[in-house]
């Protein structure tokens, strides 16, 4: 039995939400809790805890099946990497500009047609995500697909991916850890659209690439990448603040900086910032990690009061550029991580379906007589 309330409406409806569904309820969960006491907990457990104890692929099944994980599924997860052949093939056939999150979407519509039609949201798509990230990334710079290791983890798999040398033990633990912290974030829009996609019964594929095409957005998943774009040529802390400063007198976002449901700060920014400083001292590299706080400062004074503060995308594109990836690739990342999350979410709401179908209220004129067009 499901614990969906059954809610029957009659004419005229009065019940409302704000813009963008902003305070609606939309399903009950068990997957995690986000936002609501400023916090996030998946599974009942606080994503600090965690953080550098869990690994992503323990978190992803912990998302999805809501217990700690055995090797059978984390074999499940990992299983994904073998791809057919043709998908890699056709991701290496696209030019290598095009931007990375069209071939992952590419990739996934791909993918689809060479699975059997069905409903299973099983952990393997994190799995098949993730190498196909992996093959997006290794495209681009013209390098052939990494053969498949089959002990390498998720992380490991995509640190080789998009590192510039072989990856070392700190980055792999570093990417690790924002896969963990991307891995959930409640009913964010692409978590959203694709149960909106799966309770029209389409099957996984269409799902997770109307979710896919949700993240890459410059409100979501997009912010990671205008943030690097924005920080990589600024030249020290001083220019940061007066980028800042510019933008925010230009009416501009700055990205990096807002949530809809965290309005106090996000847990998840603390653990980033402190792994971010620790392989900027590792790599002897601390440039954009001192814009990048410069950025946080200056923003944070501006936008503080309005319940504005820095999200995930902030310090996660510092990881991110440390361990090798360029901005255009950041989406793609952040896609492997939210995967575990959306499945989890998706394959919840599916259990006991209903089609997602809201109404508008209509504001239009109230009649209007319609002449046919040879009589006008
Ligand atoms: N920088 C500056 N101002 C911001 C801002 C930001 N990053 N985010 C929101 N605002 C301002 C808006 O300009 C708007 O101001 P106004 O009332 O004067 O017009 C106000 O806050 C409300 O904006 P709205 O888009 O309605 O708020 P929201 O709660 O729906 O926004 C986001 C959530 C994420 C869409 C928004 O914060 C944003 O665009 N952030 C930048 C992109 C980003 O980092 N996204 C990743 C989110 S995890």
């Amino acid at each position: 039995m499901s614990d969906r309330p059954s809610v029957a409406f009659a004419w005229p409806v009065t019940a409302s939400v704000g813009p963008g569904l902003e305070g609606a309820v939309a399903a009950t969960t068990r997957v995690s809790s986000v936002g609501e006491r400023g916090t996030l907990e998946i599974r009942g457990v606080p994503v600090e805890v965690l953080a550098g104890r869990a690994s992503f692929e323990e978190v992803a099944c912990l998302l999805i099946h809501g217990v700690r994980p055995t090797e059978e599924m984390r074999d499940e997860l990992r299983a994904g990497r073998h791809l057919p052949e043709g998908v890699a093939a056709m991701v290496c056939s696209l030019p290598r500009d095009t931007h990375p999150t069209r071939m992952l979407r590419a990739a996934v519509s791909a993918l689809g047609c060479f699975e059997p039609p069905g409903e299973d949201h099983g952990p393997r798509i994190v799995g098949q995500v993730a190498a196909l990230a992996g093959v997006v990334a290794r495209h681009r710079r013209d390098l052939s697909p990494l053969r498949v290791e089959p002990g390498a983890s998720i992380a490991e798999r995509l640190t080789a991916a998009i590192a510039d040398g072989p990856a070392d033990r700190v980055l792999v633990e570093a990417l690790d850890l924002c896969l963990v912290l991307y891995a959930d974030n409640g009913m964010d829009a692409p978590t959203f659209c694709s149960m909106v996609v799966g309770s029209a019964r389409a099957d996984p594929y269409y799902n997770v690439v109307a979710g896919l095409s949700a993240l890459r957005g410059p409100r979501v998943g997009g912010a990671s990448e205008l943030i690097l774009r924005a920080l990589l040529p600024i030249a020290d802390a001083t220019a940061a603040r007066t980028w800042v400063r510019n933008r925010l007198d230009a009416g501009q976002r700055i990205p990096g900086f807002g949530h809809r449901v965290f309005r106090a700060p996000d847990p998840r920014v603390a653990i980033l910032r402190e792994r971010a400083e620790a392989l900027a001292v590792r790599r002897g590299d601390r440039r954009l990690l001192d814009i990048a706080r410069a950025v946080e400062e200056e923003a944070g004074a501006r936008l503080e009061t309005r319940g504005i503060h820095p999200n995930v995308n902030l310090y996660a594109a510092v990881i991110f550029h440390l361990c090798g990836a360029d901005p255009e690739m950041l989406p793609c990342l952040i896609a492997v991580g939210r995967m575990a999350g959306l499945v989890a979410r998706v394959g919840e709401y599916l259990a006991h379906n209903r089609l997602i179908r809201p109404l508008c209220r209509y504001v239009g004129p109230a009649e209007r007589r319609f002449v046919p067009l040879e009589e006008r």
